[in-house]
């Protein structure tokens, strides 16, 4: 049996769990492994190096699984932007139903998606933002707490508060994203009034991950304390794993009259994807949130969803219930 939410049934999909968009890590292996196990798997755009090899990749993860799954666009401000029109088109081209937006300005995009029947998820930061994103017509909400791996934004809103503020203003359905990595923080989410959750962190530590198994042993080891925030001064914030190397990045940007380019070389996404490919956690930056304190093993997908099903409905059938009058006094 599913669980059914209004983002189950917008999506087609037996779980409201999401995998969303991760770069160098956001391929076909863990999309379709996610999407087969009835969540919705996301390859990420822009860790393919082109627009073609972005469909070929939508071609091979169509090969691993008939269900449903998305293709993540992320939009940073860059000095060099990729083509992200062009990405576009390819995810346009290759007949893609469910794109996850994200990052700066999604407008252009949403259109273009919209215009070809696209079903959009935006994920921000900000209530403001996500008003914004549903005036401009996108599907779904995806809230980002500030526990989140990737970009918090930088009004610093927990989850706690920021899921709740969201959830009485957004009318179209919205999951609630980062620091989830089991049933209760699911059940949590559906109690503050959002529809399911997006996950990357918990995704990156299963046995589908196409990263080195020591930086998902590193996930593991580490606690909710271990992580940085970097880019403050930049106004970009990023939440990483505590490495030497994101360590370094904040000592070098406390100086008073720091620069990006001061830190550009160490926070290179070439140096990122060397540490996850071969496992030496101080290679570069480990994009990482503070849910590793929760993460505890490196499952199959399939294995970690259908626990955190699982556990959610335990939760739900008993515990909560019990906490009812009407089963305290039966009880008694
Ligand atoms: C390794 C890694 C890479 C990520 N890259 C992206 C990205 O390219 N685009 C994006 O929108 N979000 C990215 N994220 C953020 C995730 O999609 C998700 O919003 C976030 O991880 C949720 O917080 P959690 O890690 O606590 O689950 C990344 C997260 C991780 C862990």
């Amino acid at each position: 049996m599913g669980l059914t939410t209004r983002f189950t049934e917008l999506f087609n999909i037996r779980y409201p769990i999401v995998q969303g968009g991760m770069m160098w890590v956001g391929r076909a292996e863990l999309a379709s492994a996610v999407s087969n196990a009835g969540g919705l798997g996301i390859l990420t755009a822009l860790t393919q190096p082109t627009p073609d090899d972005l469909r070929r990749e939508i071609d091979r993860c169509r090969t691993m699984t008939d269900q449903p799954f998305g293709v993540n666009l992320t939009i940073l401000p860059s000095v060099n932007p990729p083509p992200y029109a062009e990405y576009r088109q390819a995810i346009i081209d290759s007949g893609i139903t469910i794109v996850e937006t994200a990052g700066h300005k999604p407008q252009e995009h949403v259109e273009h998606f919209k215009a070809h029947g696209i079903k959009v998820i935006h994920k921000c930061t900000a209530v403001r933002h996500a008003l914004s994103a549903e005036r401009m017509g996108v599907d779904a909400i995806s809230i980002d707490g500030f526990e989140c791996a990737g970009h918090p934004g930088e009004d610093d809103i927990p989850g706690l508060i920021l899921i709740p503020a969201a959830a009485d203003k957004v009318r179209i359905p919205m999951i609630a994203s980062g620091g989830f990595g089991d049933g209760r923080g699911l059940v949590a989410a559906l109690a503050l009034g959002a529809d399911g959750i997006n996950m990357g962190t918990r995704f990156c530590a299963t046995v589908e991950a196409p990263i080195h198994q020591k930086i998902k042993q590193f996930i593991v080891d580490n606690d909710e304390r271990a992580t940085n925030l970097i880019f403050r001064r930049f106004h970009n914030t990023g939440r990483v794993a505590k490495n030497a190397v994101s360590d370094q990045v904040i000592e070098i940007s406390a100086k008073p009259d720091a620069v990006f380019e001061d830190i550009r070389s160490l926070v290179s996404g070439a140096k990122g994807r060397l540490a996850l490919e071969t496992g030496d956690v101080e290679a570069g930056l480990v994009w990482a949130g503070q849910v590793q304190g929760l993460i505890r093993d490196i499952p199959t997908c399939k294995d970690l969803i259908e626990r955190m099903v699982d556990e959610a409905k335990k939760l739900i059938s008993t515990r909560l219930a019990n906490i009812l009058p009407s089963k305290v006094v039966e009880a008694a």
